[in-house]
């Protein structure tokens, strides 16, 4: 760890830019209060072509934290700055935590941990499917797929209006991934455990097509990233068809845990109250 972890109260942030929409200072807040740890944790606008500059200050210590998250539309750049960049940084070529540690920036990608973490606390087992389907072939379904295949998913089908970005991220990822378009969504469903929307489809109230999840397997989970509103319309329509459902806002969550323990010492919890403080952020009741 830098010298400001030992000498003074340690002190994190979320840079981006926009960043003021960033809902990371609510949760790492909440919990510097549970635990009771002095510790700060704020929002760090950084300019148009700054990035570099500030990734210099992080690991000199000048900038004065411990470590940062980080969001659009430095998640490459920070990438590419860091020092150390563990497999799954590297595989998905984006950073979403920074640490700094003997004055070396260490980066990585907490959103497929928290994809994994929000299903294993909400459905227990839920990975004992061999196939699953993820809609979507973005930054989010990037972290999602290489966490399913983590997880041992034996295929994992990619479906995405533009083709050639499902298959370049198909590509990209390796063996047991495989790209297709819209009009194969049904033959991909058949008997899939698990499927998951990762495209903006239905965010803050957007219009969204019928969807038939009947292929499915009968025990199949139909998962949804967006997290506004919390119950999407995609979730919504896989209730009605009698599946079970889990919500985005838990990968939002637990996808902060690990950089809270790196720069905060402890392996926070995420509990009902951080729930209710976040759904009243969003507007929302759970
Ligand atoms: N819960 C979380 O922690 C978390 C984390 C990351 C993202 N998200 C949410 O996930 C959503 C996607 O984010 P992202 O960063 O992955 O975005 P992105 O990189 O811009 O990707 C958007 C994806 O949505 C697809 N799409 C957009 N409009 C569509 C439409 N009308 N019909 C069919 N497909 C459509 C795109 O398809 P094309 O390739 O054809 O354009 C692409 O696959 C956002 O709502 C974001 O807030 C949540």
């Amino acid at each position: 760890m830098n010298d400001s972890r030992e000498t003074a109260k340690p002190r994190a942030c979320v840079i981006g830019h926009p960043v003021d929409q960033s809902r990371s200072p609510l949760v790492h807040g909440y919990w510097l209060k549970k635990y009771d740890i002095d510790g700060d944790y704020v929002r760090q606008d950084v300019a148009p072509g700054a990035i570099g500059e500030f990734m210099e200050k992080l690991r000199s210590g000048e900038a004065g934290y411990v470590g940062c998250n980080v969001t659009m539309p430095y998640k490459a750049a920070a990438f590419e700055l860091a020092d150390e960049r563990d497999e799954l940084a590297t595989t998905l070529g984006v950073a979403n935590t920074l640490w700094v540690e003997d004055g070396r920036i260490h980066a990585t990608n907490t959103d497929g941990f928290g994809f994994a973490s929000s299903l294993d606390a909400l459905h227990p087992g839920w990975d004992y499917a061999e196939r699953a389907v993820v809609l979507g072939a973005g930054g989010g379904a990037s972290a999602v797929v290489l966490a399913l295949k983590n997880r041992g998913f034996s295929h994992v089908h990619i479906v995405n209006r533009t083709l050639a970005r499902a298959s370049e991220l198909a590509f990209r990822l390796g063996d047991r991934v495989h790209a297709h378009d819209m009009d194969n969504l049904e033959a991909v469903m058949e008997g899939a455990g698990l499927f998951v929307n990762t495209t903006s489809l239905g965010m803050k109230g957007g219009a969204v097509p019928d969807f038939d999840f009947s292929p499915l397997h009968e025990n199949a989970i139909v998962a949804d990233i967006v997290y506004v509103p919390l119950e999407t319309p995609i979730l919504k329509q896989a209730k009605q068809q009698g599946f079970r459902t889990a919500e985005g806002i838990g990968m939002l969550l637990y996808q902060a845990v690990p950089g809270f323990e790196k720069w905060f010492g402890r392996t926070p919890e995420v509990d009902d109250g951080l729930m209710t403080e976040i759904l009243a952020d969003l507007g929302e009741t759970a």
